[in-house]
């Protein structure tokens, strides 16, 4: 059977409403495409939460800066589709940038100053208002009981959460694990730019998280130290670049000085010319049981 595409935001709209006067309780799992087993374990995660799951692809201009990859971002909507059928998808939404911003330029923007303008905010100017922007209006569109974000993208999980409590969205929030590669690399639609070499020194940042985790485990309390450890392993890689190594509450975003179990150790860096983020939470489980899904699943 084929899975049912939809482009316009309007019969988006009316076929969850449908699926809504049915009784079904509906989940959105937004994504920019290139679809992964990251991506499609949020979708296990919104079937397990909900009886009908709509997943959009969009590469959304707003969230991109002017040098940055808009342009090359990979898209394979055929293969994306495939995936979403087999892994049990009820919609895809699929909108071009003209559907969802007929007004080229939207007068209004989520703007989140104080959550957005640190860590990866810093170096991406004006990315999480565009991601914030397009999040509020794909859950106004598809109008989800449950939304669901991976906590790969942790600030992104983090200011979604902020704008559905301080602007009253009446939508739960789901976090889904960080899946990762066997070796420990986190994936992204962005992996497929790293050549071999740059993918064995893509694997220093989560080598560094693990090593300041089990810093952590043997006692090491002080942020300087722990961020010291993870900061040395990615200073090992003769192309890579960091950007930010930040021990952080997970509600605040704001930097810690002594590290709680909870708190999460959070790195960006680029590899090449491809910026890659990645975190861990610092008294958590080992990445191979992260990588099963066992995450917190705060609203
Ligand atoms: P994208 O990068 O396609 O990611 C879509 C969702 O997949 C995000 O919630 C992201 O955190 C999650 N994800 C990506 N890699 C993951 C991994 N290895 N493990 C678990 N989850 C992972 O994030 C975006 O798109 C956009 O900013 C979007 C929210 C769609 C707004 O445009």
């Amino acid at each position: 059977m084929l899975l049912a595409t939809v482009e316009r935001r309007a019969v988006l709209s009316e076929a969850v409403a449908s699926a809504r006067a049915q009784g079904a309780r509906v989940a959105l799992v937004p994504t920019m495409g290139f679809l992964h087993e990251g991506h499609l374990s949020l979708v296990d995660r919104a079937r397990a939460a909900a009886d009908y799951t709509v997943v959009s692809i969009f590469v959304n201009p707003l969230q991109f800066g002017p040098h940055e990859d808009l342009a090359t971002y990979p898209r394979d909507l055929d293969r994306d589709l495939d995936l979403l059928r087999r892994r049990g998808a009820d919609l895809v939404f699929v909108p071009d940038v003209a559907e969802m911003y007929p007004a080229r330029e939207p007068g209004v923007y989520v703007h989140a100053p104080a959550l957005a303008d640190r860590l990866c905010g810093a170096s991406r100017p004006g990315h999480f208002q565009g991601v914030l922007t397009v999040v509020a209006k794909l859950l106004h569109v598809a109008a989800p009981d449950v939304a669901v974000f991976g906590r790969k993208d942790l600030q992104q999980l983090v200011l979604v959460r902020r704008m559905v409590r301080d602007l009253d969205f009446g939508v739960r929030i789901i976090a889904g694990a960080i899946v990762r590669d066997a070796d420990g690399l986190a994936l992204s639609s962005r992996n497929v730019y790293l050549t071999a070499a740059q993918r064995e020194q893509a694997l220093l940042l989560s080598r560094g998280l693990v090593a300041a985790r089990d810093a952590f485990a043997a006692g090491e309390r002080d942020a300087a130290r722990l961020v010291g450890t993870a900061r040395g392993m990615l200073e090992r890689g003769t192309d890579v670049r960091v950007d930010y190594v930040e021990l952080i509450d997970t509600t605040t975003l704001d930097a810690v000085a002594r590290a709680s179990p909870q708190d999460a150790l959070a790195v960006a860096a680029w590899v090449g010319r491809t910026r890659l983020i990645d975190n861990i939470t610092i008294g958590g489980h080992d990445v191979e049981q992260v990588e099963n899904g066992e995450e917190d699943e705060r609203s």
